[in-house]
């Protein structure tokens, strides 16, 4: 027998792909957030739609700078994406608390994560759903991937501090890219 799920934890069973560390530049000062809420809209140019809380310090940075970077953690940097995740840039410096190794990008000001396996640099291309969802549409404008890490085992948030470790991949016949 199935039982009613609260509507308050329907996001738990939907919650997309990996959890990322978004960065963002501000005024001689990067930060860093925990992000789940994102996803994909189209193949080339990628876009991705991020949901960024306007509650964040981030929020305001990627407001103000247009930019940020898509930073894909693997589960060994698990406990530091919590702590990015719980922690707001106002008031901690969250590359130093958290032994995290910023690298300047190609084409934007927010700094990589050098312990990330992948880094996308970003821009905002649409700003039209913030003010109703805080969702930004962002462009990737350049994408560095770790070539060594094969089968990288992202985190996914199921809620309340539970994450999902991707684990065995499968290959099927497909016509989708
Ligand atoms: C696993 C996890 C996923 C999160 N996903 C999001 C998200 O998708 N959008 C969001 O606005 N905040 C999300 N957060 C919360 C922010 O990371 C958090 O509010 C952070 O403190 C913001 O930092 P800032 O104030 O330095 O920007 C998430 C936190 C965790 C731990």
């Amino acid at each position: 027998m199935k039982k009613s799920l609260s509507l308050s934890k329907v996001y738990r069973l939907l919650e997309p792909g990996p959890v990322v560390l978004v960065t963002t530049a501000g005024k001689g000062k990067a930060d860093i957030m925990a992000m789940s809420w994102h996803m994909m809209i189209e193949f080339e140019p990628p876009l991705v739609g991020c949901v960024i809380s306007n509650r964040n310090h981030s929020f305001s940075l990627v407001k103000a700078t247009r930019e940020c970077v898509i930073n894909i953690p693997t589960v060994e940097l698990a406990a530091q994406v919590v702590g990015c995740g719980n922690t707001s840039g106002r008031r901690v410096d969250k590359f130093n608390t958290f032994g995290l190794t910023p690298v300047a990008g190609s084409l934007v000001k927010a700094p990589l994560i050098h312990e990330c396996y992948a880094n996308l640099e970003c821009k905002v291309v649409d700003t039209k759903m913030v003010a109703t969802y805080n969702l930004f549409i962002l462009e990737v404008l350049k994408a560095w991937i770790d070539p060594s890490k094969k089968h990288p085992r992202t985190i996914h948030h199921c809620g309340k501090g539970v994450f999902m470790v991707a684990g065995r991949t499968i290959t099927l016949p497909s016509k989708m890219k």
